[in-house]
């Protein structure tokens, strides 16, 4: 039998993902280890597991490196692969929205000259080009995008929000929300076709236990 592979985002996102996995008979020992590895196979299963950038899944999965990744609808909506969107998953749920200081409101929907830092361009450029019709300035910074209207180099973020916290603690609030966001299943279109039972059987059983959640 042929190796199914998972892209999973490191961090957080890979460990929650395992921990559901776990539950539908899925799991991994090699994974468990502490070390710097990046690739994982459970050869009982002839499962394959392997750990990258968020921003890298989408990329390993349209190009059928991996036939399913699990990844934030924020970096699917960025990367914009050529992929399917299976399952959404219902954790590390969040929103995208456009913050800034509270007196930047009124300027927010009048301005053709607003810079907008944030580490999501393509969504911003989406929100403010397509949607908004407005013409801004977009700032492409790599993290802790709260600094750019603190600073002064830009008026708003595009960012996403969860509990809210590192806004309020940088008196920032948010302006607009663009749309919400949660973990996703994603899989490769070929990978679909020629490996459809089994990719389809762990999406309906993933699908099963959000339903007991
Ligand atoms: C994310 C996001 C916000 C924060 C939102 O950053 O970019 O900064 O979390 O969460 P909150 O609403 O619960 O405060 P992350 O922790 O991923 O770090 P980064 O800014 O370095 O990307």
């Amino acid at each position: 039998m042929e190796y199914l592979t998972f892209a999973l985002a490191k961090g957080r996102l890979a460990d929650k993902t395992m921990q559901l996995l776990n539950k539908i008979g899925i799991s991994c020992d090699e994974m468990k280890e502490d070390s710097r590895k990046l690739i994982f196979t459970n050869e009982d299963l002839k499962l394959r597991f392997f750990l990258s950038k968020a921003n890298d899944v989408p990329t390993y999965v349209e190009y059928g490196a991996a036939d399913i990744g699990v990844i934030g609808k924020d970096t699917l909506l960025e990367e914009k692969r050529n992929l399917y969107e299976v399952l959404d998953l219902g954790f590390g749920k969040c929103r995208f929205a456009v913050a800034g200081k509270p007196e930047i409101r009124d300027k927010l929907n009048k301005s053709n000259d607003l810079r907008v830092a944030t580490k999501y361009p393509n969504i911003a450029k989406e929100y403010f080009y397509k949607k908004k019709r407005q013409t801004v300035e977009i700032i492409k910074l790599n993290g802790s995008v709260e600094l750019g209207p603190i600073v002064g180099i830009a008026d708003v973020i595009v960012d996403i929000v969860e509990t809210g916290s590192t806004l309020k603690a940088n008196g920032l609030e948010v302006l607009e929300e663009i749309c919400p966001v949660s973990a996703r299943v994603a899989v490769n279109r070929v990978s679909m076709k020629i490996k459809h039972e089994r990719i389809m059987e762990i999406v309906e059983k993933l699908k099963n236990l959000r339903g007991e959640n």
